[in-house]
This record gives structure tokens, sequence and C-alpha cells, in this order.
């Protein structure tokens, strides 16, 4: 018996993803994406098609079509304050915040439909289509019908399905203060119990900002709770540095080129609630001359003032 099929042409399959953002979370996902066998395009500045990847003892190089207008669902990979602008332009269509910051997906679904992501794995874009990753990380995602999660793993990304995004997004706001500590205090004090405490400090204060608001910080995908975080930090300074491996974070990338970084943790947890240390952590962010520019007990000696200031 014949059997008739009916085979659609390759150019009526809708493209599954673009990744929009061709920064160095940008760089890295559509790369791993692509190697890893899925659907993908790359838009935005500086995009290239030829990428190559530098991660934990492995070199990926693999072909992304770059494109102008977005297709499929957007995988928007920029700073939170750029967000609202581009998705004004994608009114009705489906975006996976993947930014850091607390404002991201309220500014994107004034116009999209918003799957909530968390990215928590450091990258660096070294040049146009080349960048370094620390190894393929861990990547939270709002549960969904689509199969997003698959795909992700798929590119080999740890993935977690979250039923309550916002509180891994907040988590991440509380893990980020600590990315300042990392960038400001130079990396001879790392090692000291000063450093630690500094961290411990800052996301104790966001913890108890966050519980006197009612807000939630508790893991939806299984990862380390705040608390375990703060007590990680407080024994053994955090085990996270300025620079993991050969990646910097992002505070110190954007401070060795004199400019100030676009997110502002500490100040968003101040938004919350009374926390004058993690404002002072954001005041000498602002008077910071470049990165490793502070001691840990200059820092703590700022953090300790700001506590007996009225
Ligand atoms: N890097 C990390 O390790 C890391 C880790 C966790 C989370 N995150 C978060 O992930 C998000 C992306 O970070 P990132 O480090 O990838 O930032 P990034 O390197 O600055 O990349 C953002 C990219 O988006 C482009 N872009 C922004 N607005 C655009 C527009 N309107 N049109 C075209 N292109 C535009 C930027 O171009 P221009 O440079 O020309 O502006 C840049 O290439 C941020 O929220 C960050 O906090 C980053």
């Amino acid at each position: 018996m014949s059997m008739t099929v009916n085979l659609v042409p390759l150019s009526a399959v809708p493209t599954r993803y673009t990744v929009f953002g061709a920064g160095s979370v940008g760089t890295v996902l559509a790369g791993l994406l692509a190697d890893g066998g899925v659907d993908v395009r790359l838009a935005g500045r500086g995009a290239v098609s030829d990428l190559v990847l530098e991660g934990n003892g492995e070199t990926v190089r693999t072909r992304v079509p770059v494109v102008n207008e977005t297709e499929g669902t957007i995988l928007l990979c920029v700073h939170e304050t750029d967000v609202a602008e581009l998705c004004a332009g994608w009114a009705g269509r489906t975006v996976v915040t993947l930014c850091n910051g607390v404002t991201a997906e309220k500014a994107a679904a004034q116009w999209c439909d918003v799957i909530g992501g968390v990215w928590r794995f450091t990258c660096e874009l070294l040049a146009p289509g080349h960048a370094r990753f620390t190894r393929r990380g861990r990547v939270i995602v709002q549960r969904t019908a689509l199969p997003l999660a698959d795909d992700l793993r798929r590119a080999g990304l740890d993935v977690g399905e979250s039923d309550d995004i916002g509180a891994d997004v907040r988590l991440k706001l509380c893990l980020n203060l600590a990315s300042t500590p990392n960038a400001l205090i130079r990396p001879a004090d790392h090692a000291t119990s000063a450093f630690g405490e500094i961290k411990a400090r800052l996301l104790e204060e966001a913890r108890d900002v966050l519980a006197a608001a009612g807000l939630s910080v508790d893991p939806g995908a299984g990862d380390r709770t705040l608390d375990e975080e703060i007590e990680l930090h407080r024994q053994t300074g955090g085990g996270s540095r300025c620079r993991i491996g050969m990646v910097h974070n992002d505070t110190w990338r954007t401070l060795s080129r004199c400019r100030k970084p676009k997110e502002r943790y500490h100040t968003a947890v101040a938004r919350w609630g009374a926390a004058p240390q993690n404002r002072a952590m954001g005041a000498l962010l602002d008077r910071a001359t470049g990165p490793e520019c502070y001691t840990a007990r200059e820092v703590l000696a700022a953090l300790d003032e700001a506590l007996i200031q009225p």
C-alpha cells in the first residue's frame, strides 16, 4: 500500500528562535543553541554569523544566520534598561527575558507574551562573534508548554523550570549584589573574612527588605536558597571573584571601560525598603575609579558607617 507523505518545504518551517542582543550572553546562547542543532537566528548591533565560543576546556565554532528582523520566539539578551523600547516594536510576539534585574518582565509584558528567564553563568564578549563563558551553566525558565527548556538542554545547558520565576529573578538580583564587591575589591583581599562578610551583609539586608515587603526569593527550580548562599559567602568568601577562570564579571568589564554598569542592583533593593548598606555599596560603585580600586577593609568600614548614620 502506498502512503502519501506531505512534505513541508523547508522555507515554510517557521524559525524557532531569534536571539536578540549579540553581546556576551546572546553570542554564547545563539552559538550553543546552533551547536546543539536548534534552529536559531541572531540579531542586534554587531551581530556576526561565525561564532567562536571558549568555554571550560572546549572551543565551539559554529555559524548562526544573522537577521535584521526577528523571527520566531525572541530570546532577549539585552540589559533591562533596553527592554521596553525593543518590545514596543514586537507587539504580540513571544519574548523570553534573559536579563538581570527585576523590571524586564513587566516592561516586556506591556507589549509581548513573556516567558521569564534567569541566566546564571558568566559570559564575556571579547570581539564580535568571539565570546568566553565559564561553563555550560545554569539557566532557569518559567515553566511553559513550549519546548524551550528542552531546546536549551540541547544546547548543553543546565536548565531549571520554575513555577515562580519572579522569585528566581529576585533571588538572582540578590546574588548579583555580590558582583560589586567582586569587581571593586582588590583580588589580594578576596581570601579574607572581611570580603565574605561584605557580601553576606549585602545579601542579608536584601533578604530582610524583601521579606518585609512580602516578596519571596524561594528558588522555584531547586537551586540554593538565599540563606544557603549567605552562609557560603560568610564561610568561604563565596568562592566567586571578579574573574571566574578567564571570565570577568559585567561590573568589572564595564568599569574597566571607564563606564558605569547599566543595572543598579543596590538601588533596586533600596526601593523595597531601608537598605543603608546596599546604598553605601552603590555609592562606592558610583565613586569607583575603576575595577579593584578598594580594599575589603575600606568597603567594610563604609558599610559599618552606613549602619550608624541616622
Ligand atoms: N554577561 C554575563 O555574564 C551575564 C550573566 C548573567 C546575566 N546577564 C544579563 O544578561 C543581559 C545581557 O547581558 P550581556 O552581558 O550579554 O550584555 P552586553 O554584552 O552588553 O550585550 C547586550 C547586547 O545587546 C545589544 N543591544 C542593546 N540594545 C540594542 C538595540 N536596541 N538594538 C540592537 N542591539 C542592542 C548591545 O549592543 P551595544 O553594545 O552596541 O549597545 C549588546 O551587543 C543583561 O541583563 C545582563 O545583566 C549577563
